[in-house]
């Protein structure tokens, strides 16, 4: 087993460069297939889920070649086949190869898509925008067999913006006949990133970053070369780890306009922060004040900082309260948060944080991607040493994240137990 361990409480000093983001790179390169020849990827982050994509790419027989940050698919030999669980289940973001086999061969089976237990997750959405857009929809257990005849625009009115199926309905009008238009769309930046390769393949997609989408299906895309936004979630969680340790921390190649909910609140708080066209410096020299956040659906305070902003709320002063809308299960980092020496309760989805309180390092355990990043700022934050377990979690979205902490200061190692 591979274990994370850090000594905490290192002053952090120096630059930290922004990976391309996870949740773009997962749906643009499933979306490479819809296009008949060779698409480049620049700006590929290196992570675990990203091996996992290439490895369901190889399976459908699609040719990928990786160099240093980019990745070349030639999708001439795809095959229609159905992926394995084993390479579905790992993932959320596996059911994107379902609207895009949908899209080119009007017949799909694919197994239900796994990815971080943080509550419930359905796919409701997501089929009823494949039936709307012509599709039949066979369910044999975790198995879904859907087929079309014929794939037609259609008027897709989504119960609530989700990110997946606008990506999912996004991908399949892409190819059907005549013109779709999705309302109460999700408005993430990496639903504009998917569209702008999609619009240089040859897609015409109008309103990607409002809440209405329309899109007029054409009948063949060809392959382009993209490079990919930078991830806000990791520049978030680097900002966060900056405002706790920073000695003028940089944070860089950022868009400061995806993060801006997050820089709000940390100037509410009182963090020292410098924000610039493409980066920004953050110090913690200054006295943090407590604040109330709410998480939403972008523009709003995204979901996958709440957890790591927790940490830093225990260093606040005051009574601080974070209200999670989003997922019903996201606060699996607080029992080890408290192990550490935080002060929180939790009422249904409001926590309460009390602060300041010191964190001290000890024995805990990463439950999914972001608790394991909440886990790992309170370890860098606390007196003493942290061992975190799971840390496989943790290395599915961020690149690098050992290199990228110890060139800045911190005492962190991985080691296998
Ligand atoms: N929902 C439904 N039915 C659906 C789809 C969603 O009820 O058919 C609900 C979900 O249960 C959830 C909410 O709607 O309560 C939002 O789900 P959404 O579909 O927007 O999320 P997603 O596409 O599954 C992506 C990111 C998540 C991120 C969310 C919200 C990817 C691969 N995943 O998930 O990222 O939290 O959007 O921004 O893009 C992470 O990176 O750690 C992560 C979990």
């Amino acid at each position: 087993m591979k274990v994370l361990n850090v000594t905490g409480n290192q002053k952090l000093t120096g630059s930290i460069r922004i990976s391309g983001a996870k949740n773009s790179a997962v749906a643009l390169i499933p979306a490479t297939l819809l296009a008949n020849g060779v698409t480049t990827l620049c700006n590929v982050p290196d992570i675990s889920d990203i091996d996992v994509l290439e490895k369901t790419l190889e399976y459908l027989n699609v040719s990928v070649k990786r160099a240093s940050g980019s990745l070349l698919i030639d999708t001439k030999n795809l095959e229609n086949k159905a992926i394995p669980e084993e390479l579905s289940n790992k993932l959320r973001a596996s059911y994107y190869f379902m609207a895009v086999l949908l899209a080119r061969f009007k017949h799909v089976e694919m197994y239900f898509p796994g990815g971080c237990q943080i509550g419930s997750r359905p796919i409701d959405q997501t089929l009823k925008a494949f039936k709307l857009l012509g599709a039949t929809i066979e369910e044999n257990g975790c198995l879904f067999v859907i087929d079309a005849k014929v794939l037609k625009g259609a008027k897709i009115p989504l119960d609530m913006p989700s990110v997946g199926a606008t990506i999912n309905s996004i991908i399949v009008a892409s190819l059907a006949k005549g013109k779709t238009i999705i309302t109460n769309a999700a408005r993430e930046p990496e639903i504009v990133d998917l569209v702008d390769m999609l619009n240089k393949m040859g897609a015409k997609i109008e309103g990607a970053g409002t809440n209405s989408i329309t899109i007029t299906g054409v009948e063949s895309l060809n392959g382009t070369n993209h490079d990919i936004i930078p991830d806000r979630i990791e520049a978030g969680t680097y900002t966060i780890i900056g405002a706790l340790l920073g000695d003028y921390l940089k944070v860089d190649n950022i868009i400061p306009e995806h993060i801006k909910s997050v820089t709000d609140k940390l100037e509410e708080m009182g963090a020292n922060l410098d924000i610039h066209s493409d980066y920004l410096i953050i110090d913690s020299q200054n006295k943090l004040k407590k604040v109330d956040i709410e998480t939403h659906v972008y523009p709003g305070f995204p979901t996958d900082l709440q957890q790591p902003f927790t940490t830093l709320l225990t260093r606040a002063s005051g009574e601080s309260h974070i209200t999670e809308n989003i997922y019903e299960n996201r606060f699996m980092n607080v029992p080890y948060l408290n192990k550490m020496g935080a002060n929180i309760s939790q009422n249904g989805k409001t926590i309460t944080i009390s602060g300041p309180t010191k964190l001290k390092g000890t024995k805990v355990s990463a439950t999914d991607l972001r608790a394991g990043a909440s886990l790992l700022i309170a370890a860098l934050a606390a007196e003493g040493d942290t061992e975190i377990e799971n840390i496989e979690h943790i290395l599915r979205g961020y690149e690098q994240i050992v290199e990228k902490l110890t060139n800045v200061g911190a005492k962190i190692e991985i080691k296998e137990i």
